[in-house]
């Protein structure tokens, strides 16, 4: 199945992707996740991408579309992909299009989770994550022991951006750049939206209702 996982900072996109990647045993292509782990790596493009995320912006069109073309190439892509983080402007989404083309693996459903703003930014102040991409809430979804995390025993750390102004800054890029593809996909008559503010069970819950019709 060909997914993306849409949707503001906080809604979600992550914890849902670490689970329906195991769940259907597709890939989740986290495109925050790639630049955080240049950014730890500390290689160029790492360095590059830090100046504007620290910021709460997004990082120029170019580096993401590359990121994403290398990414999908990869033969673990052939059976399908999710998508998380990735596209968030209009010329993102124009060039997945024709990246997918390409390769013959058309996009089928885009799950667009809506979480009301003063939800996010609890759940972006009470974040806690892990190295190995996965994320706990210090109260909504707490680890087994407090600061570790319970699949891979690394310590958690509370991401740059998720200070208080940078999540602020963060939903206003979302609003700007990113929301005009609400639209965008719905016209394409592939949008699916999620109810997001339920708990973690129940959406996920919704999601796979909504796939199951794509296995
Ligand atoms: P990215 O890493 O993609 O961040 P984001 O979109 O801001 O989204 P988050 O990861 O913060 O939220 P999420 O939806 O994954 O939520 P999560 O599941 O963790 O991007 C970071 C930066 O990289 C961008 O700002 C930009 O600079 C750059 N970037 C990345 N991609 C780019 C692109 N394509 N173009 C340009 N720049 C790009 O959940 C959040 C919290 O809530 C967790 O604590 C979790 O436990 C909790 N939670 C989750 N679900 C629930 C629930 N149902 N109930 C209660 N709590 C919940
Ligand atoms: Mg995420
Ligand atoms: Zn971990």
């Amino acid at each position: 199945m060909n997914v993306v996982l849409f949707g503001p900072p906080g809604a979600g996109k992550g914890t849902q992707a670490k689970e329906l990647s195991k769940h259907y045993d597709i890939p989740h292509i986290s495109t925050g996740d790639i630049l955080r782990a240049n950014v730890a790596e500390g290689t160029d493009l790492g360095k590059k991408a830090a100046e504007y995320m620290n910021k709460g912006e997004l990082v120029p069109d170019e580096v993401l579309i590359g990121i994403i073309k290398n990414r999908i190439a990869e033969p673990d892509c052939k059976s399908g992909y999710l998508l998380d983080g990735y596209p968030r402007t209009v010329p993102q989404a124009d060039a997945l299009s024709d990246i997918l083309k390409d390769i013959n693996m058309p996009l089928e459903v885009v799950l667009n989770i809506a979480v009301p703003d003063e939800e996010l930014v609890i759940r972006l102040a009470g974040r806690y994550s892990c190295k190995c991409g996965e994320s706990y809430h210090i109260k909504f979804n707490p680890p087994k022991e407090a600061g570790i995390c319970d699949v891979c025993g690394k310590e958690l750390y509370q991401r740059d951006d998720d200070k208080e102004e940078v999540i602020r800054q963060r939903l206003v890029s979302y609003k700007r750049n990113t929301q005009p593809l609400i639209d965008y996909y719905e016209k394409a008559g592939l949008l699916v939206n999620i109810e997001g503010a339920g708990e973690i069970d129940e959406v996920f819950g919704q999601i796979i209702n909504v796939l199951d019709q794509y296995k």
